[in-house]
């Protein structure tokens, strides 16, 4: 690997003048990148350092370790810096590079859609679990950077999606991630813009589910560089819950199933919220740490 290992100890000014650059090991700066990240991110701090330095010079986990000893030239350390401070100033990382892992697969993010949370992995494996036809159409709701329904449309080729978002720049992102033909993005208000009542096999979505007084006592990373549409659930958190329960069922076929992500504490509360028919066999599924985090309940029809 060469890029950003630049053996050069001087590179031609705009006056076409050769500048001398100033060499630094490359393990010497990992060590004071962790060192000045750890007061923001504190654990967080190497795994963070470890995917700037893969980012800017464009190499793999272990060349970062087998490479320590080479040098790296000043014009990467000035792009270093920049990232350094944006992060000081607690702008979440995946927004300064531009990226984010989801499912061990690269997704394109912008500060237009949310930051995708590994949590939200559950949701997908409930989905991937539960529904074994081979052939299927799905809504992805509040599709976001897009990552739900391009994963189930990955893992499942034969599957189709519609990932549906009220905000049309997230779905320019979603747009940049799609690589399945699969899947269809529609900008609507939930459900408003299938008029026809077209009705899925199944609908999965992570609604926006803090309660709107509680975001500003969120990380400053959060409630400062996220968007609001994407977190904001209303007073109690709960009215996209309540919308879904209400506006679902005609665009879900008889026996498909809703699956949503849901905040760790809201379980009782989703459940009665969904215990009226047409809606029927509420399941909840927790995470490692025993949180309730996934919902399952089917459209009895
Ligand atoms: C919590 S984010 C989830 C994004 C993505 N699915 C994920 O899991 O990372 C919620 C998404 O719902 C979208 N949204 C908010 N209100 C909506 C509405 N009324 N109709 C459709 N989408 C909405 C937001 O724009 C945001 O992209």
């Amino acid at each position: 690997m060469n890029r950003g290992f630049d053996q050069k100890r001087s590179a031609p000014t705009a006056s076409g003048q050769q500048q001398t650059l100033i060499m630094r090991p490359l393990s010497e700066l990992m060590r004071e990148t962790v060192a000045k990240l750890t007061g923001v991110l504190g654990k967080h701090a190497l795994p963070h350092t470890e995917r700037i330095f893969e980012h800017l010079l464009c190499c793999s986990h272990t060349d970062l370790y087998l490479d320590g000893h080479r040098n790296v030239d000043s014009v990467l350390t000035d792009r270093l810096d920049a990232i350094v401070c944006r992060c000081l100033d607690c702008e979440p990382l995946d927004y300064i590079l531009g990226t984010t892992y989801f499912f061990d697969r690269e997704f394109i993010v912008a500060p237009v859609v949310l930051v995708p949370r590994p949590d939200t992995e559950r949701l997908v494996e409930q989905v991937l679990c539960h529904e074994k036809a081979r052939q299927l159409c799905f809504a992805d709701i509040g599709t976001g950077s897009g990552i739900i329904a391009c994963i189930l449309t990955e893992q499942r080729p034969q599957w189709n999606g519609v990932g549906i978002d009220v905000s049309p720049r997230a779905l320019s992102v979603a747009r940049r991630n799609v690589r399945s033909e699969g899947i269809g993005l529609v900008c609507s208000d939930l459900f408003r813009a299938f008029r026809a009542l077209r009705r899925f096999d199944f609908i999965v979505g992570n609604p926006p589910y803090i309660k709107s007084g509680d975001i500003g006592g969120l990380d400053e990373s959060i409630h400062r560089f996220e968007p609001l549409i994407a977190l904001d659930g209303g007073n109690d958190g709960l009215a996209f819950f309540r919308r879904l329960a209400r506006e679902a069922p005609a665009h879900l076929k008889a026996g498909g199933s809703l699956y949503c992500e849901i905040g760790y504490d809201q379980e009782d509360a989703v459940r009665s919220i969904f215990s009226a028919p047409p809606w029927d066999r509420f399941r909840c599924f927790r995470d490692l740490a025993g949180n309730p985090r996934v919902i399952i309940v089917c459209n009895r029809g």
